[in-house]
């Protein structure tokens, strides 16, 4: 037997959160988490990214883990989650975050790169 899942992808929304991250629909996480989950069980997220796995997780009432590599994400994380607002109904999700000295800027070393091997191949005259 065939499942098959018609989900919208968040990628074409104008003004996202997420702009620059291949974020998935919180609909597949949704599914995933409480298929293979029970409520209080911890899910972990070992490419973050912009931290829809573990807002997910979270509202079902799981605990959540991510690692992400690139601390250019940090302030889209905090957003998605939630973290430093007023919670309005029920308690806060007690959060930690802890930064490794290995950190990378991904991004924006990525982008330097990218334009760098493009300056090089005009210089060169290479056409691609
Ligand atoms: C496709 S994104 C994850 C998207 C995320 N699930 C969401 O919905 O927002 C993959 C992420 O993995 C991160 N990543 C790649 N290599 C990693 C590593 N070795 N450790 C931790 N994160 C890594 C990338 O920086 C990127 O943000």
């Amino acid at each position: 037997m065939v499942s098959q899942w018609q989900i919208t992808n968040v990628l074409p929304i104008n003004n996202r959160l997420e702009k620059g991250i291949a974020a998935f629909p919180e609909e597949i996480p949704y599914r995933l988490i409480k298929l293979y989950s029970y409520k209080g069980e911890t899910i972990l997220d070992p490419f973050m990214g912009s931290g829809t796995t573990l807002k997910v997780a979270i509202e079902l009432g799981r605990k959540a883990v991510g690692y992400e590599i690139d601390i250019e994400l940090l302030d889209v994380v905090k957003k998605k989650l939630n973290i430093n607002q007023p919670v309005l109904v029920g308690n806060r999700p007690e959060f930690e975050i802890i930064i490794r000295n290995d950190i990378k800027h991904l991004r924006t070393q990525l982008q330097e790169k990218v334009a760098k091997t493009i300056r090089g191949d005009k210089k060169s005259g290479c056409k691609k």
